[in-house]
């Protein structure tokens, strides 16, 4: 990933209410005529720095491919009316109504303003049967940090990696108790870096329900992240909590302080659910670099039991996770060493 961040990179959009519209004459915004999304859940306005624009295909000039995943890709554009970079999401749309109401939690994100640690939110458009996301530009996502500092080989400092998770259990905490939303697809490549060192989760509106769409096709490899009470055959789906994303958290914390996936590669659903389920929480080793503490993070994330797990109020008063707190330009430093 390359290229600089937009003018809304540093978080939301202030002052909301005085945004000024800038029409552009002539140019339509190119919505599908099928669209059966209610305005304003599909915005078709973009929000970026301290105005709003039609949300226009035609002043999107497309920049790189940013990645691709189970639903969709991401792709970085230049927005030329506000000469900024932006990423969108393309989702491919093929059941009616699948994200009505994960793109009213990004609506709602959107108006509540600014939170450091949550990527920003400028619009979305249903256009040839995708819907399309913008959202602010940012720099690296831990999946792609993990996989290339581990390759080298290298380790993630145990004081970035601090440092990582305390803004996203802030960002998680924050989508819980403001946004009302449980994540639902906790995982490196969710947590996202920008270009000056700050730290913020992504996704968190739009995965719910697509995810729980995937995981009935049963393609594990969408899911390793899942906890073992979600991966019980007869777990209603409606009990799922936020306990269940400690998990999750706890297996990216795993993955990336050891470059590995816990459970190596599941050959099949039945592989996965046995293992996870049934066997031992995946735990570091005795005598692993980093300190007591750190390990003593990843463990009681990951413990079998979801009640005995950490929630986010109990992570974020860790004395050892917030002394950890670096500044954004100490990341931003740490980043530049990075040969990504
Ligand atoms: N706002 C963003 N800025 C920069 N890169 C992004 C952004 N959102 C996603 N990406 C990149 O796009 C990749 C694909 O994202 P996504 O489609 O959500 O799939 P997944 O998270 O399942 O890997 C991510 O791994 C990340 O590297
Ligand atoms: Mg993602």
């Amino acid at each position: 990933m390359s290229g600089s961040n937009g003018p809304g990179s540093s978080g939301g959009r202030p002052n909301l209410p005085k945004l000024k519209f800038k029409k552009q004459e002539g140019k339509g915004i190119k919505a599908d005529s099928s669209i059966s999304l209610p305005s304003p859940i599909v915005t078709c306005l973009l929000n970026i720095g301290d105005n709003q624009y039609p949300f226009d295909m035609d002043d999107l000039e497309e920049k790189q491919l940013l990645g691709a995943g189970a639903y969709g890709k991401v792709i970085q554009y230049k927005h030329k009316p506000s000469n900024s970079m932006v990423a969108v999401k393309r989702v491919r749309i093929n059941m009616d109504n699948l994200l009505i109401g994960e793109l009213a939690v990004l609506e709602e994100a959107m108006k509540r303003g600014k939170c450091e640690f949550i990527v920003c939110f400028y619009g979305s458009l249903k256009c040839e049967g995708e819907v399309l996301i913008c959202m602010e530009l940012m720099k690296y996502s831990m999946d792609k940090i993990t996989e290339n500092v581990y390759a080298i080989p290298s380790r993630i400092p145990e004081k970035q990696l601090m440092h990582i998770s305390y803004s996203i259990v802030q960002g998680l905490h924050y989508v819980k108790t403001v946004l009302n939303v449980i994540h639902r697809d906790v995982k490196p490549s969710n947590m996202l870096i920008g270009l000056h060192g700050e730290v913020k989760i992504c996704d968190f509106g739009i995965s719910g329900k697509l995810i729980d769409s995937i995981a009935k096709t049963h393609d594990v490899g969408c899911r390793p992240y899942m906890a073992p009470e979600r991966l019980q055959p007869d777990e209603d789906s409606s009990g799922y909590g936020i306990l269940s994303d400690v998990w999750s958290f706890g297996i990216s914390l795993y993955e990336m302080s050891t470059g590995t996936f816990p459970y190596g590669h599941f050959k099949n659903a039945f592989e996965q659910v046995t293992r996870v389920v049934e066997g031992d929480a995946p735990k570091l080793p005795e005598d692993f670099p980093y300190s007591d503490c750190c390990k003593d993070i990843v463990h009681s994330c990951l413990r079998k039991n979801q009640y005995e797990r950490p929630n986010y109020v109990q992570l974020l008063k860790d004395k050892f996770l917030k002394d950890y707190k670096l500044a954004n330009d100490d990341m931003a430093a740490w980043i530049k060493t990075l040969t990504l």
